[in-house]
């Protein structure tokens, strides 16, 4: 049974006995409604280090929700979610906080008038005014349409290292962006924790798992197939030279428009700068945003032509 801890000093403390043992600590962070996805990312910690103690956080961090995004709607399960990481037997513990931002007094919307509140101080108050910005990174894919999502996750994933030290974080590259955003910023700040990049699970099916899957009607994830069969016919054309990158993404707007899908966007950047290329000559990922419904679901698939 993992230990349940929700205070930040106490996951602090955790954290430098687990190292007074001689222990690496490794953490997971996640927003909860864990799927087999999360769980890979488990086993990849449990195989990081040995000995080492391991760490998954479950916190709904509003900071990276803009105000028209589905945090209130954002599924949990926190009983779930526990059984799930007790029968994997290699966590240790759980950081689940009820909050991670200071809310301050109000003050400053009263000063503003009372009026318009801004974005930030809805998601996190005039308590808290720091943010970590990953500035080019965090700029195109999913940044362009939740230009406050970037911002709101490198601030989290700061305070949540600052917190629990970790030796060893594990990130899925399901979200491609987020993974690289966070290498970056583990590399200009010079945190102390090396970053795993941990493949995506998939259902049998090809659907990439994700906690808002549940709030896919069944017929609007059988239409949602599209995205992994289009990546991987891509991926498919491009190992036989096919490597034109209008082409190909032509081609893959193309399919996700006939199955009923909104495209939010289909890129083909390079794997480590995230910078769009035109044809394929090198190690590229091919990343999609689509609308199912009220669902907006991402999805990627690296090509490494040589
Ligand atoms: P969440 O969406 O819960 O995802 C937590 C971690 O699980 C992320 O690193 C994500 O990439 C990984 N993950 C999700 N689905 C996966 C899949 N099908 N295969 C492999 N890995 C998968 O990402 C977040 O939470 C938040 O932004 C967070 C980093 C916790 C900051 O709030």
């Amino acid at each position: 049974e993992p230990e349940v801890i929700r205070d930040k000093a106490a996951m602090r403390a955790w954290s430098r006995r687990r190292h007074a043992e001689g222990k690496a600590v490794a953490v997971v962070p996640t927003m909860g409604y864990l799927h087999q996805g999360h769980l890979s990312l488990v086993s990849a910690a449990a195989a990081s280090a040995d000995p080492v103690a391991i760490v998954v956080t479950i916190y709904v961090n509003p900071s990276q929700f803009a105000p028209t995004e589905d945090l209130a709607t954002y599924p949990s399960d926190f009983a779930g979610d526990l059984r799930k990481l007790a029968s994997t037997g290699v966590v240790d513990a759980v950081f689940s906080p009820p909050d991670l931002y200071d809310r301050g007094t109000g003050r400053r919307a009263a000063a503003s008038g009372g009026g318009a509140i801004s974005c930030l101080e809805e998601e996190a108050g005039d308590g808290h005014e720091t943010w970590v910005r990953v500035e080019h990174l965090e700029k195109g894919l999913c940044g362009a349409s939740r230009p406050v999502f970037f911002r709101g996750v490198a601030t989290i994933v700061s305070k949540l290292f600052n917190i629990i030290e970790p030796d060893i974080a594990v990130f899925g590259k399901k979200d491609y962006q987020q993974w690289r955003i966070i290498c970056r910023m583990v590399r200009d700040l010079d945190f102390s924790i090396e970053i795993i990049g941990s493949e995506i699970v998939r259902e049998a099916d090809g659907l990439a798992l994700s906690s808002r899957n549940v709030h896919l009607s069944s017929e609007e994830r059988e239409k949602a197939l599209s995205i992994s069969r289009s990546l991987v016919d891509a991926r498919t054309a491009a190992l036989k030279g096919n490597t034109d990158c209008k082409q190909i993404k032509n081609k893959i707007v193309q399919t996700l428009t006939e199955t009923g899908g909104q495209v939010d966007y289909v890129e083909i950047v390079e794997q480590d700068s995230l910078v769009p290329v035109e044809n394929i000559d090198g190690p590229v990922v091919i990343c999609v945003a689509a609308w199912f419904g009220k669902v907006r679901l991402i999805d990627n698939i690296e090509i490494n032509t040589r």
